[in-house]
């Protein structure tokens, strides 16, 4: 079952790059730089087609506001997707935490667009933040991977992560490559790690979101103390925890936060703190901080700055995933977590 992998949680992070696919299979037409407009029927090139929202469409666009609901690494999801989705809908986006959302009542109306995400579609505090939806006469819309689950028979419509019909051009091999290659240089990283009490991750725009969840998972897997913080917010507080022996991971690669996060890397080494930068590969200034530093640099591949969070997140989860092993705690179960969360 678990395919020559030590863990379900190791072989699932790799399997990361089929899944994507899978999810835009039938659903996401490409067209490659080199590819001749004639590889592709006339006016079908690049273009998206999500079959479960079609006819409700129109009713989407003439909504209010987009409101995301959910919970956990459900939610971080929608914090990295929200740039993009505001730059496509020009609408307002907002982000509701499920039982945050319950606990204020919070103003819901007839024409907001309320988007439901949950992977096992089960959650209790999201179904009833959808229930609660519902009765404002919001459109409910689901973005489930369980086909079936309470979540996604509750929605008006929706969207499962791997329906979908033909289609996908995208090099699968080598970029699971990319990430193997990457395994070796987290797991020794991982070792220097290992011991430490604190671990906090700093970062900027939609890679805020990149940080919340790499330090949830340091958390609930690794169980050691982590903090994702907004890095604009350093000089308002979190900047009196740095110090020589802190760890901090610090998410810098090209985007349009690139030179803010080179001058929060810049207070932070003045401050001689202990840097790994999670950077784009071949980044010279960046390998430049870490020469002559205590400074370590994690390189990923470059991406389009809306789909870099997606690459960004898995050194850090390989690097939660070793940690945990060298510490000795049960990487698939975690104390005192259980998958689907079904009581509140
Ligand atoms: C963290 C984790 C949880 C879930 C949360 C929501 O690794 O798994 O934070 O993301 O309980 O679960 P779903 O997405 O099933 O609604």
């Amino acid at each position: 079952m678990k395919g020559g992998y030590d863990h379900f949680m190791q072989k699932e992070i790799h399997e990361q790059p089929e899944a994507l696919l899978q999810t835009m299979r039938g659903r996401v037409m490409f067209r490659r730089p080199d590819d001749e407009p004639s590889a592709y029927v006339a006016g079908a090139a690049s273009r998206i087609t999500l079959g479960g929202l079609v006819d409700t469409k129109a009713t989407i666009r003439r909504a209010r506001r987009i409101m995301f609901v959910a919970c956990g690494t459900s939610y971080h999801a929608c914090l990295a997707a929200r740039q993009t989705i505001e730059d496509l809908v020009e609408l307002p986006v907002v982000l509701e935490l499920a039982s945050d959302l319950l606990d204020r009542r919070a103003p819901i109306f007839r024409d907001d667009t309320c988007v439901f995400v949950s992977q096992s579609g089960e959650t209790a505090d999201t179904l009833r933040a959808l229930e609660y939806a519902k009765t404002r006469g919001a459109l409910c819309v689901g973005v489930t991977n369980t086909v079936g689950s309470a979540i996604s028979r509750a929605t008006h419509c929706g969207i499962h992560q791997n329906a979908g019909y033909e289609i996908g051009v995208a090099s699968t091999k080598a970029y699971t490559s990319q990430v193997l290659g990457l395994d070796a240089k987290v797991r020794a990283l991982a070792e220097t790690l290992r011991d430490s009490q604190s671990l906090l991750f700093f970062a900027r725009g939609s890679n805020y979101a990149t940080a919340l969840e790499a330090a949830l998972k340091m958390k609930e897997v690794a169980l050691i103390h982590s903090e994702g913080i907004l890095a604009g917010e350093m000089k308002h507080g979190p900047l009196a925890l740095v110090d020589e022996h802190m760890p901090i991971i610090v998410v810098a690669t090209r985007d349009g936060t690139y030179a803010k996060m080179q001058s929060v890397i810049e207070q932070l080494l003045a401050r001689d703190a202990r840097l790994i930068i999670l950077c784009n590969e071949g980044d010279e200034r960046m390998q430049g901080y870490a020469a002559g530093s205590r400074c370590q640099l994690i390189e990923v591949p470059q991406t389009v700055e809306q789909l870099q969070p997606v690459v960004n997140i898995v050194p850090l989860q390989l690097l939660a995933y070793h940690i945990t092993v060298l510490r000795g705690h049960n990487v698939d179960q975690p104390r005192n977590l259980a998958k689907s969360v079904t009581v509140t």
